[in-house]
């Protein structure tokens, strides 16, 4: 007979996030796991750091507004776990517990806890799989409204009292209960079932599967986190604001770190994932209040000036965007300057050396190396060859009311000021187009193309004058 080989596969890791709570505090239609850090709902960020940890199953212990949370996060690789009625953290997880595998370890996080780190859950989760009960804890200077840890003389923990049950003394403990927890699922399994309410709240604690451990002599190891805003829980508005501070000097700090300047780092905020530099030269310099939104790459010195908005873009090396401009899902080349006050939209691609000045608006539209387009001009649908420089008030009419239409523009063509191009139209290489011309039919390459149009002089014109009443 053939025995497979038994192959030891790393421990099933399941993944409970609570989420069921209503949030009240926010006052708000948005659950408060869908409140936003970073741009990105607290219950996203714990849920991508979850699937750090690579786990078999993440299962979403929901209630509240549960229909609201799982239309705007349907992930296919959630489990969700319905808890009717919010009878405690306990029976939080007891809803869970039909979906884990029976294997294993289980690590509870919280959707209103959004800034846990996955070094900080592979810690617990190693001391869980030893077999032992691992409990994330720390110290605060404020610990009031918290579970505080109780240890005997020995230093040994012994067990979890909530702010509402807590004698005096045991108020004066600074030493809290995060609420993050690991723990053999088959010990979960068998605890859960067996917990009561009977407590000043009435409700099923979680927390006290620490006590029944301690009393089944199951050793239980307490851990701290790196940064207190890991385990920083987040009830109201003003906390949602104070940890989008913390979050943002945190992100700002790494980017200082790579070596990028940031002329305030309280002044910056990035709403996704922001790549500076190369690994040897960095050299990006950002001037204040510029958000940074998606996926953002700035290549070696680059500089971004005072009030810009990135979103979705790519920038080449040595480009330079000046003050109040904003661009979105575009690409830029090298040595290129962009702004102040220009408007780059979705589908742009400008090539290298590329000037867009201020009051100029590009849509969907190539740039090819060198060309400009410096002042108060619309490019929209529009292929722009190398070299080309279009005039002040160039505006490309790409809309006949019912359809969109392309411009060209070839190599080398020079556009005078207030130009229209009426699309669809190419301008062949080299042509140049005088100021005021509307173009609505092809240009050939080379030569000069213009509207004939008249100068009259009026000689003894009066100006109008105003009325008196
Ligand atoms: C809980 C802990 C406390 C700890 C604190 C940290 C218990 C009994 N107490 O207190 O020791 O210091 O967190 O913030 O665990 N939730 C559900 N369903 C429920 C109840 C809660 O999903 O029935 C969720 C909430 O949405 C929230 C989390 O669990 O995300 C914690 O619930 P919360 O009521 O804030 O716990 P506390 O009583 O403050
Ligand atoms: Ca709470």
């Amino acid at each position: 007979m053939n025995v497979p080989l038994k192959t030891k596969l790393p421990a099933d890791i399941s993944v409970v996030i609570l989420a069921a709570g209503q949030g009240k505090r926010m006052r708000s239609a948005t659950p408060k796991v869908l409140q936003p850090i970073a741009g990105k709902p607290m219950l996203a960020h714990v849920i991508d750091t979850a699937r750090g940890l690579q786990p078999q199953k993440i299962c979403v212990v929901y209630g509240h507004a549960g229909e609201q949370i799982r239309a705007a996060i349907s992930d296919a690789d959630l489990t969700w776990a319905r808890q009717e009625r919010q009878l405690g953290t306990g029976h939080a997880v007891l809803q869970a517990l039909p979906y884990l595998s029976a294997e294993g370890v289980t690590l509870v996080l919280y959707g209103d806890v959004p800034l846990i780190r996955v070094e900080t859950l592979q810690a617990l989760l190693a001391v869980a799989q030893t077999g032992k009960l691992a409990w994330l804890t720390a110290q605060v200077a404020n610990p009031h409204g918290l579970g505080r840890i109780l240890r005997d003389e020995t230093g040994k923990v012994r067990g979890i009292v909530e702010e509402k049950d807590a004698t005096a003394t045991e108020k004066t403990i600074a030493e809290i209960n995060t609420g993050f927890l690991a723990c053999p699922t088959a010990l979960l399994s068998r605890w859960l079932p067996t917990l009561g309410n009977n407590n000043a709240q009435g409700e099923y604690y979680l927390t006290d599967i620490l006590a029944i451990a301690v009393k089944e002599n199951i050793s239980v190891e307490t851990l701290s986190p790196t940064n207190k805003s890991e385990v920083t829980g987040i009830n109201s508005k003003d906390q949602l604001a104070a940890l989008e501070r913390t979050h943002q000097l945190e992100i700002a700090t790494r980017l200082m770190i790579a070596g990028v300047t940031l002329a305030d780092p309280a002044r910056l905020d990035v709403r996704g994932e922001l790549v500076c530099g190369d690994a040897n030269i960095n050299d990006v310099v950002i001037d204040v209040n510029c958000v940074f939104e998606g996926n953002v790459t700035l290549a070696a010195n680059v500089k971004i000036g005072a009030n810009c908005i990135l979103r979705n873009c790519t920038i080449g090396a040595g480009t330079e965007v000046l003050p109040f401009s904003f661009i979105d899902d575009a690409s830029i080349g090298e040595n290129a300057r962009i702004g102040p006050y220009a408007r780059i939209r979705p589908g742009s691609v400008l090539g290298d050396e590329v000037h867009i000045g201020n009051f100029v608006e590009v849509k969907a539209s190539e740039f090819g190396r060198g060309s400009k387009a410096n002042h108060l001009t619309y490019v929209g649908d529009t292929s722009v060859g190398k070299n080309v420089n279009i005039g002040a008030g160039t505006i490309t009419c790409n809309y006949d009311g019912a359809n969109k239409h392309r411009t060209v523009i070839e190599d080398n063509v020079h556009i005078g000021s207030d130009v229209q191009l009426v699309a669809p139209v190419t301008i062949g290489a080299g042509a140049d187009i005088g100021a005021g011309t509307t173009v609505w039919k092809d240009v050939a390459p080379g030569g000069l193309t213009f509207n004939e149009k008249t100068q009259i002089h009026k000689i003894g014109w009066k100006r109008p004058v105003k009325r008196s009443k």
